[in-house]
């Protein structure tokens, strides 16, 4: 008798999102020459709402960074700088300054509309770190510029019994560690998590959200849109599919990943370098007020 032995069922855990897209970034350089790999807002991908662009840098040559951001405008949206290692000093044209080091973060709305600098406070030594950009809805473009800015010292660091430890920047965690960068329009969740070798960690995520990782070092294990596990490399971002909860395992060296996420806006789209509207009329009318001093 011929026996038709049934496929094995595979294992899917509901709710769990897997990698959508593995993106390994494109060397470009910004600013004033500063050299950083770009994993959103490129060819590679253009953009994951509300996420509009990603660039991660680290360098411990001082020609890399050195020439840093000088005086440029924004508009329409939020920038959002996590540094790993060294100082950046910032000033703008609604007379805010400060220093972002290590470990701290600034969540600057630019709304209607701020000039601002960016530039390394160090002449020697690494420099790591992200710049986020995050949209903001058509309601919010022209809101006032604001700032969240948060030492590494005001991060709330969440320990698990596994050893898993998690920086609470924006969001609040299963076990209700609360980040300090509250009241954004989008609800975002931005986390550095650390995981010890071969450890796993599980969050839920608000179904709805989009969500990356980025693995910082180490690799990190998940299931892609088959199910089947794949490996996330240092310096790799995942794009994760929808779902309720986000599962993770650390490889044998452990791992540390940013895991972040936010609302989706599903609004039109006119980009132009620092400006991001709705409409190309927006975009003119930016250029307009910018070349006429209304920042
Ligand atoms: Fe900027």
């Amino acid at each position: 008798m011929n026996q038709t032995i049934p496929p094995t069922p595979k294992i899917i855990s509901v709710g769990n999102r897997q990698i959508s897209r593995i993106i390994s970034g494109q060397a470009t350089a910004d600013g004033a020459g500063v050299r950083l790999r770009r994993y959103i807002g490129s060819a590679e991908l253009d953009h994951i709402d509300p996420f509009l662009l990603l660039d991660f840098f680290e360098s411990d040559n001082p020609d890399d960074y050195i020439a840093g951001f000088p005086s440029h405008p924004h508009r329409g949206f939020e920038t959002v700088t996590y540094l790993l290692a060294g100082k950046v000093r910032h000033e703008d044209s609604a007379g805010h300054g400060g220093i972002i080091e290590s470990g701290g973060i600034q969540w600057m709305t630019a709304g209607r509309g701020i000039i601002h600098s960016e530039m390394p406070e160090q002449e020697q030594g690494r420099l790591a770190g992200f710049q986020l950009w995050v949209n903001l809805p058509a309601t919010d473009k022209m809101c006032p510029p604001a700032y969240h800015e948060y030492p590494a010292s005001q991060i709330p660091t969440e320990i698990r019994d596994n050893g898993a430890t998690l920086q609470v920047i924006t969001g609040t965690t299963s076990t209700r560690t609360i980040g300090p960068v509250r009241g954004v329009t989008t609800d975002p969740i931005y986390l550095d998590v650390a995981l010890p070798a071969d450890s796993t960690l599980t969050e839920p995520m608000p179904k709805g959200h989009t969500a990356f990782i980025f693995v910082i070092d180490g690799e990190l294990n998940l299931p892609d849109d088959e199910n089947t596990p794949v490996w996330l490399s240092a310096k790799q971002l995942g794009t994760l599919s929808d779902g309720t909860a986000v599962c993770v395992r650390a490889g044998d060296t452990g791992a540390r990943f940013l895991l972040v996420a936010a609302r989706p806006l599903n609004e039109p789209i006119a980009r132009y370098g620092p400006f991001v509207m709705n409409t190309p009329h927006e975009i003119e009318q930016a250029i307009t007020d910018y070349n006429a001093g209304r920042f």
